[in-house]
């Protein structure tokens, strides 16, 4: 059996097809790397970013295991962060023109773009507003100039969504995603992603295992790892957009407030208003999947849809168990 491999610091990561295998989650085979599942795909640009990445030391880094709410992260992070060039009551912002995932893209998705000299920033003369990106990377994965164990780091805000939700959200996205790269996933049932998921069988999988890092990570270094949760957000969005935007060194002030400027934001980042923009009801993203599969539900509970009372039991107690005395209740 191949041996699962660790993530070297300076990472020619061992060659890809050294590694464990799983092609039962379509479209894409996966690999395991350091106890976790990741696109085959995706391992060069891993390498990538560890051989070349530099942060800014205002840098933002969005984190999410897949389907947790990244997209709206990215919108309210993004429209946080360049308020004051784009106003949210602008006509022509951004989000109402591009798919939050273009305006603020994942590391490890654009290696050329997103690493080498031409990401780094003289650290001398930080930009303001801060750069936001993104990853779906594990903690344990990301290089250690982002994390700070080598230097500053920079600030991570993590989203992490009921692992119940999160799966029902991947299986619908995965069938999306296959018909886009015409893979025939017409058989793959809810049933079957159900047990891979419970195996950690999924990409970034264990999810528990991606969240746990960052609880962990959030505790040891709460300045600059803030830990936030998809129904929290859901039940006070305008709260936490104010969390985020302290954290990001860009609060909102006492003028902005009296102005509405966080409400506004958050309005311009609901499910709703995203999903009815044109680019999002009709447009497509680098990969050539429709924009709109982004944008679902976006509701708690949905699980209670799609599985029997035992088997939510069941990935509760998984989860429970592998998370016991860390303090994160999921
Ligand atoms: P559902 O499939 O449960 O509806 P990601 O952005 O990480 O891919 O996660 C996608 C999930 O976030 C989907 O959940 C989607 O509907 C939801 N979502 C997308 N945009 C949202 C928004 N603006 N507000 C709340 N939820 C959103």
């Amino acid at each position: 059996t191949p041996r699962d491999a660790d993530l070297d610091e300076t990472t020619t990561i061992v060659d890809p097809a050294s590694l464990p295998l799983e092609t039962r989650w379509p479209p894409f085979p996966l690999r395991r790397l350091g106890g976790f599942w990741m696109p085959e795909s995706l391992l060069p640009a891993v390498a990538a970013l560890h051989a070349s990445f530099v942060p800014a030391p205002n840098d933002v880094l969005l984190a999410s295991f897949p389907k947790s709410g990244t997209s709206w992260l990215k919108a309210l992070a993004f429209a946080a962060a360049n308020r004051a060039a784009h106003p949210p009551s602008d006509a022509d912002h951004p989000l109402r023109r591009r798919n939050p995932h273009d305006c603020v893209e994942f590391l490890e998705m654009s290696p050329d773009e997103h690493t080498g000299a031409d990401i780094a920033v003289d650290a001398a003369s930080p930009p303001s507003p801060p750069r936001v990106l993104a990853t779906h990377l594990p903690y344990s994965m990301l290089p250690k100039r982002i994390t700070g164990d080598d230097g500053e780091g920079c600030r991570i805000i993590y989203i992490c969504r009921d692992p119940k939700d999160t799966l029902v959200s991947f299986w619908f996205f995965s069938k999306k995603m296959a018909a886009t790269m015409a893979v025939d996933a017409g058989t793959f049932t809810f049933n079957e992603a159900f047990e891979l998921f419970c195996d950690g069988n999924c990409t970034g999988g264990p999810q528990w295992r991606h969240v746990l890092e960052y609880w962990e990570a959030s505790r040891r270094r709460p300045g600059k790892v803030l830990f936030l949760r998809y129904e929290e957000m859901l039940r006070r969005p305008a709260s936490s957009l104010r969390k985020m935007a302290e954290f990001m060194g860009c609060p909102f002030t006492a003028s902005e407030e009296e102005a509405g400027v966080a409400d506004a934001i958050v309005e311009l980042c609901s499910l709703d208003e995203l999903r009815n923009l044109e680019v999002n009801r009709n447009g497509t993203d680098v990969l050539g999947l429709k924009n709109e599969s982004y944008f679902r539900k976006g509701i708690a509970g949905d699980w209670r849809n799609h599985m029997t009372p035992a088997m939510a039991a069941r990935l509760d107690k998984i989860v429970d168990d592998a998370t016991r005395g860390s303090g994160l209740s999921l």
